[in-house]
């Protein structure tokens, strides 16, 4: 599976061995960077994979920062972005099934190595299930394309 892979700096070494694992996993990765543990401004990853991912160069794109929060923000930010924040498998295998999540962002500060890595393969492994979720994605589409209608939309 083809993956785009970003996080700023704090999340720098969790990156490498979140990347290490999906290609030992045998995935096709696009590091995004950042490629040193020097300050780097999470906003900018979160854009680049979002980008890869909505210009169909990879199926899905993980992010890490330090909570994951600052980096998923940004990438929901990208029109047709579904990014899912997850510290447990849980939450990660019902965001692919039920809410088609084309991201999947963590925190480095949150999360350790082994549940990191574990979150990632059960997010991938996941399928989306249709279905009624498919009419709530189309909802969520809506906003994309016409974002100050959200009453009329979900009235
Ligand atoms: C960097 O210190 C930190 O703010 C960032 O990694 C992230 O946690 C932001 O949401």
């Amino acid at each position: 599976m083809k993956i785009a892979i970003g996080s700023d700096h704090a999340a720098f070494a969790l990156k490498e061995v979140v990347r290490k694992h999906l290609i030992e996993s045998g995935h096709d990765v696009i590091d995004m960077g950042t490629y040193t543990p020097e300050r780097a401004d999470y906003p900018v990853y979160g854009e680049k994979v979002a980008k890869a991912v909505v210009r169909g160069e990879v199926k899905y794109g993980v992010v890490i920062c330090g909570t994951g929060a600052g980096i998923s923000i940004t990438a929901n930010k990208v029109r047709g972005i579904r990014c899912v924040l997850a510290s447990e498998p849980y939450t990660a295998v019902l965001s692919r099934q039920h809410n088609d999540a084309n991201m999947l962002a963590m925190g480095a500060r949150v999360v350790g190595e082994g549940l990191a890595c574990m979150i990632v393969d059960q997010f991938l492994a996941a399928e989306f299930e249709g279905g009624r979720h498919a009419d709530r994605i189309a909802l969520i589409a809506k906003l994309d394309q016409a974002p100050d209608s959200v009453d009329t939309i979900l009235s």
